[in-house]
């Protein structure tokens, strides 16, 4: 297992050697110049280096395979446009809250709700891979990915299924993935390089300067908000969800057809009165320290939801007013809470799975994936193997009339 994992990486890192060192042979420069002279030609004159250090990347991107052709004058208007509404954090000033020190309570904690609490006030980190673009024009559905850096396969398996990119009865659609940094010291080197040369192939990664972590996952969602905030103003649905989920675009499409935007649509797989987990050994575990009440407010599973893009910038503020929650979609709930939304349960979503018994076949009937709109879980040979299947000739013998 581990071999094999080892080959594919080899492999991976092999590829990307090879596609630089040709496209570098075929523009007769050395790596350094090739970089410099990129970097150099795209830096907008009036803007400061650092906040645009990795936005380049996109724009090396955006020329990588075309050698010739030239880049469009970037018009004045865009840039100012820019300046005035851009990521606005650029640097990494937070320690730990020391305040903590002196509390008994604080001391009997678990060590990552210590490590938790020490940086909840730490609120927002520098961008290291942005594209405004993404958003920029009418973007109809908004397809957003919570993705870490070592599970390139799963984006690339999202990317060939429910993640295309395309255009609808004129309804664009657009996918992003959002990253934080690699948690382990050993992957940060190697692992960043590749998602670096994975994002200029492809130009749909987010990233902030934040660790990958679970606990940081409320982090993620903060940072996405914000970032819709800030540069999407022509936004009309957005999914969002995990990278190991089956999703039917289509079928998203169809659900939104006859929804009105600006009505507060918050829907997914909604539990109601769900109560915080006080068993110590289960992922999800709350101590009373950090949550005393005995319900949670209605909040809908993280693994795929949508929202309409209003609702998303006025989640932003509201999320402001809260402190941060260790589990993302609780603490959504909680900012749908402050808005006074109630998220709507829908039958199309499961998130938490389409029946408890693993082993039941339902689990791999592609009749019943058809007719949903996001399940839970589905790793990237299966995912593929399902996605095939639902776009094949199926016969399905009812029609699983949940939409
Ligand atoms: C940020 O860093 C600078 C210099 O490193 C320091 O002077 C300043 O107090 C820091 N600000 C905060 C809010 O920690
Ligand atoms: C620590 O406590 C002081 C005094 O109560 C407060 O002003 C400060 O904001 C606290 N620091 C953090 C990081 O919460
Ligand atoms: C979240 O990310 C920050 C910044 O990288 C880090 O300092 C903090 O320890 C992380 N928190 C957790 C709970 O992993
Ligand atoms: C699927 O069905 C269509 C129309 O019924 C037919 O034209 C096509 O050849 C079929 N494809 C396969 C792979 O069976």
């Amino acid at each position: 297992m581990f071999q094999w994992k080892k080959t594919i990486y080899k492999t991976v890192c092999l590829s990307f050697l090879l596609i630089i060192t040709v496209t570098v042979l075929q523009r007769g420069m050395a790596p350094n110049q090739f970089m410099q002279g990129q970097q150099q030609r795209e830096l907008p004159p009036s803007e400061p280096l650092k906040s645009q250090k990795r936005d380049n990347s996109f724009s090396i991107s955006s020329t990588f395979w075309k050698t010739k052709k030239e880049k469009a004058p970037v018009k004045e208007e865009s840039v100012t446009a820019k300046q005035t509404k851009s990521w606005d954090v650029t640097t990494t000033n937070c320690s730990a809250n020391q305040n903590f020190s002196k509390v008994d309570w604080f001391k009997g904690l678990e060590p990552n709700f210590q490590q938790f609490l020490l940086y909840r006030h730490c609120r927002y980190f520098p961008m290291l891979i942005n594209h405004p673009e993404k958003c920029s024009g009418d973007v109809y559905l908004l397809i957003v990915v919570k993705s870490i850096i070592t599970q390139h396969d799963r984006r690339e398996a999202i990317r060939r299924t429910w993640g295309q990119e395309k255009e609808v009865e004129g309804k664009r659609i657009r996918t992003l993935f959002l990253l934080g940094t690699a948690s382990k010291e050993e992957e940060r080197a190697n692992h960043q390089k590749l998602l670096d040369y994975e994002n200029r192939i492809y130009g749909d990664i987010l990233q902030w300067d934040f660790l990958d972590s679970f606990f940081n996952l409320t982090l993620k969602e903060v940072h996405f908000l914000k970032w819709v905030d800030i540069y999407c103003d022509n936004i009309h649905f957005i999914f969002k969800g995990d990278d190991d989920v089956f999703v039917s675009p289509s079928n998203i499409l169809e659900f939104l057809e006859d929804k009105k935007e600006g009505k507060d649509l918050f829907v997914g797989d909604v539990l109601y009165k769900a109560r915080p987990i006080r068993k110590k050994e289960n992922k999800y575990y709350i101590p009373s320290a950090l949550y005393n009440k005995n319900i949670y407010p209605p909040y809908a599973g993280g693994g795929g939801f949508i929202m309409d893009g209003a609702l998303a910038k006025r989640l932003h503020k509201a999320s402001e007013t809260l402190e941060l929650y260790p589990i993302d979609d609780v603490f959504l709930g909680m900012c749908l809470e402050v808005l006074k939304v109630s998220p709507v349960g829908h039958e199309g979503f499961k998130t938490f799975g389409i029946v408890k018994n693993k082993n039941s076949k339902m689990n791999k009937e592609p009749c019943f994936y058809r007719s949903m709109l996001v399940v839970h879980k589905l790793l990237p040979p299966e995912l593929l193997q399902m996605w095939d299947l639902v776009h094949s000739n199926l016969t399905c013998s009812r029609k699983l009339n949940v939409l």
